[in-house]
């Protein structure tokens, strides 16, 4: 069974993690296609759910099965969270964190996120990080200042997007939405293999700790919290492999198309 949690650490990527692709047909300033003008028609799969249910796995290959773009919304929470800690912004000073979100300088590129042209992508994937995104997502004025970003990924051929909203409140017209979720001990026994497997030290009653009380965190906030919508299919992964998982939101999705 291949391992649900295994974790992209980019936004915004092509493939196995990279930048759009210049080699797709991208639509271009004259480009006078009808999908080009109406972004709502560009596909979109939503995949939501909370920390470390593998739904950046899944999404990540539905989107590289599919040829679509896979946007990691996690990561642009976690990029907040790293550049308020380098400015020495306190995660809780909303009105600074959001300043500094409307003028960051991020770029995609070849898999990699890079802050003010250095390659981050690593530095996001700390467990320190993991918490300061959930610190600064609670924000409204961080979060809408993420949106624009995220409605620019909406490219062709289409979109997988995973995070906690993409359904709710960044793509509500998507086309296929998911409820990706696992029991919390499922998660934490998965991410505690995980980090054995990296040669880390872990501690699983730690680790399911920090996991209850990020949901709690994310399902409570008063904005964009995390939540199953009414139109998303239910999809629960902790008796099922990574393959399975990602059959079942391609079938989503064929079925939506018909
Ligand atoms: O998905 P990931 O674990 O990388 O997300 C880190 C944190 O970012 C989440 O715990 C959540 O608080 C926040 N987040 C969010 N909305 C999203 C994606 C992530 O609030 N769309």
């Amino acid at each position: 069974m291949s391992d649900l949690n295994r974790k992209t650490d980019s936004a915004g990527k092509r493939d196995k993690g990279g930048a759009p692709s210049p080699s797709l047909p991208l639509p271009g300033k004259d480009d006078p296609s009808p999908l080009t003008r109406h972004p709502s028609l560009i596909p979109v799969i939503a995949i939501d759910g909370p920390s470390a249910s593998g739904k950046g796995t899944v999404a990540q290959r539905v989107a590289n099965q599919l040829g679509y773009h896979y946007l990691d919304s996690g990561a642009l929470y976690r990029l907040v969270a790293l550049a308020a800690r380098q400015r020495g912004i306190s995660w809780q000073d909303a009105p600074a964190l959001a300043a500094m979100t409307r003028s960051l300088n991020i770029q995609f590129e070849n898999g990699s996120i890079l802050l003010d042209g250095l390659d981050v992508s690593e530095d996001l994937r700390a467990e320190e990080m993991s918490k300061g995104a959930s610190e600064v997502a609670v924000h409204p004025g961080v979060r809408a200042a993420l949106l624009d970003l995220q409605h620019g990924l909406r490219k062709l051929p289409g979109l997988v997007a995973d995070g906690r909203d993409m359904a709710t409140v960044v793509f509500p017209d998507a086309q296929t939405k998911i409820y990706l979720t696992a029991s919390a001990e499922t998660r934490a026994e998965r991410r505690y293999k995980q980090l054995l497997e990296k040669g880390k030290k872990a501690d699983l009653g730690e680790i399911l700790r920090d996991l209850q009380q990020r949901d709690a965190r994310d399902s409570q906030r008063s904005t964009a919290p995390l939540q199953q919508c009414k139109d998303a299919c239910l999809l629960e992964t902790s008796n099922m492999s990574i393959e399975e998982a990602v059959r079942f939101v391609i079938d989503a999705f064929e079925r939506q198309k018909k």
